[in-house]
């Protein structure tokens, strides 16, 4: 009989995180918040072809891969299913059908071996990610969360609690850089290959900054920076000019990240906190990686950043919320639904 009340906690669980809420199938280990195996299979080559994320094909490219990524994840963890004492699974937010490909699968395993399941928050995953770079990280901190569905910056004041401090008011950062790739003529995913255009390019195009004029609230909008880089390629466009993308690209980077990361080193220091964290997608950027590593340390706060694959969705980060909600009881019911959307608080 399978009952959520009647677990054990231990000190330093065996954690199997699963992650499938839109184009990647990955499964992960931990031991305490030690990763012992990370493993991805990635259907975004297909997607490419489409320009972005077919749901359809997501759920199909997931059912063919979860069985095989939790194999390999188990065998290169050095560790067999009856090691596993917790399943942690992404429960939303992300494509409803991608989704319930891993919540099932997950659910089915974790009573199967009769564990706790553990239902995450994709979002939450992000910002637990840094509890795997360095194993003595305790809130308090602040963190930069910027993904392709989210942009804030959060104050974690303990394990399970945090405040939201800004964020966007319109698009995420991640979905700005897509689109801004798209009308450079760059392909699915957008943002790396904005970075990389970038490189070569002068921060030389008078573009809006993504931050709202407004002390009170903090927000960030990208929805109007994304608009200005059109604007600009349509007039140049208009009167027979040559755009040069690689300025472009640059340009919008620095006026994508720069408020960002300026207002999470505020953050910090207004709250008095002294250490700094990030995660979502669009940290793997390594323009905003520098920025912040350089910003950060002009203010004497310690930044804990993980590596740029820990950045994009794994299944890692939601191992490591997993382990958070493990060591607080805090076990889902297997009746649990999948969520496309969830409220960041
Ligand atoms: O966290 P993530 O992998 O998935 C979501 O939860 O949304 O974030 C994906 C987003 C995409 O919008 C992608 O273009 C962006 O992160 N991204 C980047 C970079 N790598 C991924 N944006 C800027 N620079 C990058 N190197
Ligand atoms: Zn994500």
């Amino acid at each position: 009989m399978y009952d959520i009340n009647s677990f054990k906690i231990k000190e330093n669980p065996v954690i199997l995180g699963l992650e499938s809420s839109c184009d990647e199938t990955a499964a992960a280990v931990i031991r305490g918040r030690k990763l012992l195996s990370d493993k991805i299979i990635s259907s975004a080559t297909e997607q490419a072809k489409f320009g972005g994320v077919v749901p359809e094909i997501a759920s199909r490219a997931h059912t063919e891969a979860v069985d095989e990524v939790v194999r390999q994840a188990v065998s290169a963890a050095g560790i067999t299913l009856k090691d596993i004492d917790a399943v942690a699974v992404t429960y939303g937010a992300g494509l409803l059908g991608a989704l319930l490909v891993g919540l099932s699968f997950a659910k089915a395993l974790a009573y199967t071996l009769n564990v706790p399941l553990i239902a995450v928050n994709h979002i939450r995953g992000h910002m637990a990610a840094a509890y795997l770079v360095e194993e003595s990280l305790k809130p308090p901190f602040i963190t930069l969360l910027a993904s392709g569905g989210h942009t804030a910056i959060l104050h974690t004041q303990s394990y399970t609690r945090f405040e939201v401090l800004g964020g966007t008011c319109d698009d995420a950062a991640g979905e700005a850089f897509d689109k801004v790739a798209r009308v450079l003529g760059l392909e699915y995913p957008g943002g790396v290959n904005v970075e990389r255009l970038a490189k070569n390019g002068k921060n030389c195009v008078p573009l809006p900054k993504c931050l709202v004029k407004n002390s009170q609230t903090m927000q960030f909008s990208y929805s109007g920076l994304k608009t200005a880089v059109i604007n600009f390629c349509h007039n140049a466009e208009q009167k027979g000019e040559r755009v040069v993308k690689e300025d472009i690209a640059c340009s919008f980077q620095h006026a994508a990240v720069d408020p960002l990361v300026a207002k999470t080193v505020e953050c910090a220091q207004k709250r008095g906190v002294k250490t700094v964290t990030a995660g979502g997608g669009v940290i793997a950027n390594g323009y905003l990686r520098e920025a912040l590593a350089k910003e950060c340390k002009k203010a004497g706060i310690k930044l804990v950043l993980p590596e740029k694959g820990f950045c994009t969705d794994n299944a890692a980060m939601i191992a490591a919320e997993g382990l958070i909600q493990y060591l607080s009881g805090n076990f889902s019911p297997l009746d649990i639904n999948a969520k496309a959307q969830i409220p960041l608080k």
